[in-house]
């Protein structure tokens, strides 16, 4: 196989969006398609690791060989991913987590009324599953994050490196169409403690692979045979 590290291992993934219910008909949500972590998913599979893949809902085929826990909300993935954590050996965070949710969902449909004209939803801030899964003392995964900026991409990537306690962290420019949510190609710029890498734009599938063999290097200088 083309990643021979990864053989045997088990790999934690999250990809897509999460959905914030409103009310039962309504929710917040973001543009992620799963692409970039069904991409993740299947390289890791079809290099003999054992894959699990957390997903919010995506219009995607389950990759062979992946095992896939369907979720909706942040805090139903926080909760399948911290049922898992602490058995595998790399976690990666691809998800488009929401950062807040509805405060109180409405049980009823919420209706037009001819007397508002302005609606004030309360949001509040969800759990952050990644931060949570970099700070197991026990049994913790090799933790690799996603950053996801419109701008100041580099100083945003490290300062969430550095504040969540990410082993590597994918920097990903979001500003542009012809990459990141949706499209079928990204690029990423890789960074660590001490290093960084530039992975240039190509089909996610590819550059999915690439991120896999950068990740199994540096676990390979963390810990030397
Ligand atoms: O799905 P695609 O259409 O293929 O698009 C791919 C992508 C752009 C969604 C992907 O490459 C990407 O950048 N994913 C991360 C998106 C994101 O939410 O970034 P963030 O900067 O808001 O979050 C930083 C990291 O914390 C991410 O690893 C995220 O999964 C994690 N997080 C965020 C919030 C939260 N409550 N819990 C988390 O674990």
């Amino acid at each position: 196989p083309a990643l021979p590290a990864l053989q045997g291992k088990t790999l934690l993934i999250t990809a897509g969006p999460t959905r914030e219910a409103i009310d039962p008909v309504r929710f917040l949500s973001n543009h992620s398609s799963g692409k970039m972590g069904f991409a993740l998913a299947e390289a890791a599979a079809k290099a003999g690791a054992k894959v699990q893949l957390v997903t919010g809902p995506v219009n995607l085929p389950t990759p062979v060989g992946v095992e896939r826990i369907d979720v909706q909300s942040a805090q139903q993935m926080h909760s399948a991913v911290m049922q898992r954590a602490s058995a595998a050996d790399i976690f990666i965070g691809c998800a488009a987590v929401a950062d807040y949710r509805v405060a109180e969902v409405a049980e009823q449909k919420m209706k037009k009324t001819s007397s508002n004209d302005e609606l004030t939803l309360t949001l509040v801030k969800n759990p952050d599953i990644i931060a949570d899964v970099a700070a197991l003392s026990y049994q913790r995964p090799f933790t690799v994050g996603f950053a996801a900026e419109t701008e100041n991409l580099a100083s945003y990537a490290k300062d969430k490196l550095q504040r969540k306690k990410l082993d590597l962290i994918c920097a990903n420019d979001v500003s542009s169409k012809e990459q990141g949510f949706h499209s079928e190609h990204n690029a990423i710029t890789a960074y660590w403690q001490g290093g960084e890498l530039a992975l240039e734009r190509q089909p996610k599938t590819a550059l999915a692979t690439a991120i896999l063999q950068l990740i199994a290097q540096r676990i390979q200088q963390q810990q030397p045979l």
